[in-house]
């Protein structure tokens, strides 16, 4: 038995939440990374169970969804482990699957900080973070060193990953990236999300236009499905030679499911056209939504703030991600993993209504805690009851 959410919710948000707003200067980026280091010490066994009794009160409500198994409905948002270091916390602090990166081809630094910036009397974040990771080849070496094969179950839970194009890598030029990314990470990976919707890469966005997402998924999807009838022929032959990049017997079966992350800022009509592209392409389902560039619902306190370049993040983005959600969800048969400003348990269940079939957490627990989760799980356990 875990401890109640409302009293995890009120003891993050009274007593931890302040402090970590207040240390290092207020830097939201520096408390951050130091968390995220902490959490990446949590990797062995014993501090993983222990987390996931005090945090996971209840378990959660399981679904399949694209063919992967997920312990609970609600997730990680990517962002949050760019570079997986953290993996193996996830689970412990009450989430269902995680979505680590995103991360590029190559290794980059990102913007210039500061990148980030919390509107508090809003409940939301600016951030510009550009894709700030340490490049594929190394995200594959960390989950390797902490044997995270696809369908190994050693994370505890579904591990997405993110993938992006890297800043210097000409626009014409990003399905060799992303294919980059790919091919080193589709071994630890229960699926993979495309990333055309970050603000903070100039031009990124324009690969959900229809021409060029279309060549972007479909290239993807063909080199998924290559790699696992390759898979497939090594085991077929018993000890056969794997692959460069398969070295577990663990991963699952048939090609990685292939995500694709979409902005709240698309029109209806562009979002008819990525729609149609990923139902064409083999894409396994879309992920709504993104950051926002807008600036409508900020308190008059974070008003300052509002010229800051980047996207936004959290309750002004809740009620956009819900339309959007439910645009997907109602013109695709596709699923959808909603996520956008759930900042309390209503706000997912709002995004479930609107047709997702799993839900992620950024700022909602940046601002909540890991509360927050445990809250989404026993709403969506108790509902599911009759
Ligand atoms: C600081 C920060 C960094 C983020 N980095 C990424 C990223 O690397 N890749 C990505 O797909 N989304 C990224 N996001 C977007 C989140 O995954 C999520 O889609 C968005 O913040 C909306 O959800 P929220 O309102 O719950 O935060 C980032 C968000 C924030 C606040």
């Amino acid at each position: 038995m875990g401890l109640p959410a409302g009293l995890l919710d009120a003891g993050y948000t009274r007593l931890v939440r302040p402090v970590l707003f207040r240390s290092h200067g207020g830097d939201p980026e520096a408390i951050h990374e130091q968390l995220i280091s902490l959490l990446a010490g949590v990797g062995s066994a014993g501090p993983v169970r222990a987390l996931t009794r005090l945090v996971a009160g209840s378990a959660g409500r399981s679904a399949r969804v694209a063919g992967i198994d997920f312990p609970s409905r609600v997730g990680l948002a990517a962002g949050l482990d760019k570079d997986a270091s953290a993996v193996l916390a996830w689970r412990g602090l009450g989430f269902g699957f995680a979505e680590l990166g995103t991360v590029t081809g190559r290794a980059q630094p990102g913007n210039d900080r500061p990148r980030v910036f919390r509107l508090r009397a809003s409940r939301a974040l600016v951030n510009r973070m550009g894709f700030n990771n340490p490049g594929a080849a190394a995200v594959a070496a960390t989950l390797a060193a902490r044997n995270v094969y696809r369908g190994n179950g050693a994370a505890g839970l579904p591990v997405g990953i993110s993938i992006g194009k890297t800043k210097v890598v000409d626009l014409a030029d990003a399905v060799e990236d992303y294919l980059t990314s790919l091919r080193l990470l589709a071994p630890h990976a229960d699926y993979v999300a495309v990333n055309v919707s970050s603000p903070n890469t100039p031009g990124l966005r324009s690969l959900q236009d229809a021409g060029a997402l279309s060549g972007l998924l479909t290239t993807l999807v063909r080199e998924s499905a290559a790699r696992a009838s390759l898979a497939a022929e090594g085991s077929s032959q018993g000890a056969g030679p794997r692959p460069e990049g398969w070295p577990s017997a663990g991963e699952g079966a048939g090609p990685v499911p292939v995500f694709v992350k979409v902005a709240p800022d698309l029109t209806w009509g562009q979002l008819d056209e990525v729609l149609a592209t990923c139902e064409d392409a083999g894409a396994a389902g879309v992920i709504a939504t993104n950051t926002t560039l807008a600036r409508e619902g900020l308190a008059p306190a974070d008003q300052h703030l509002a010229g800051e370049a980047g996207g936004l993040s959290g309750a002004p983005l809740t009620a956009r991600a819900r339309e959007v959600v439910g645009y997907v969800a109602a013109h695709t048969a596709l699923p959808v993993m909603g996520v956008g400003g759930i900042m309390t348990a209503d706000d997912a269940m709002a995004l479930f209504d609107a047709g997702a079939d799993l839900v992620q957490l950024y700022t909602g627990f940046i601002y909540g805690g890991p509360g927050l989760a445990a809250a989404v799980n026993a709403r969506d356990t108790e509902r599911q009851e009759p």
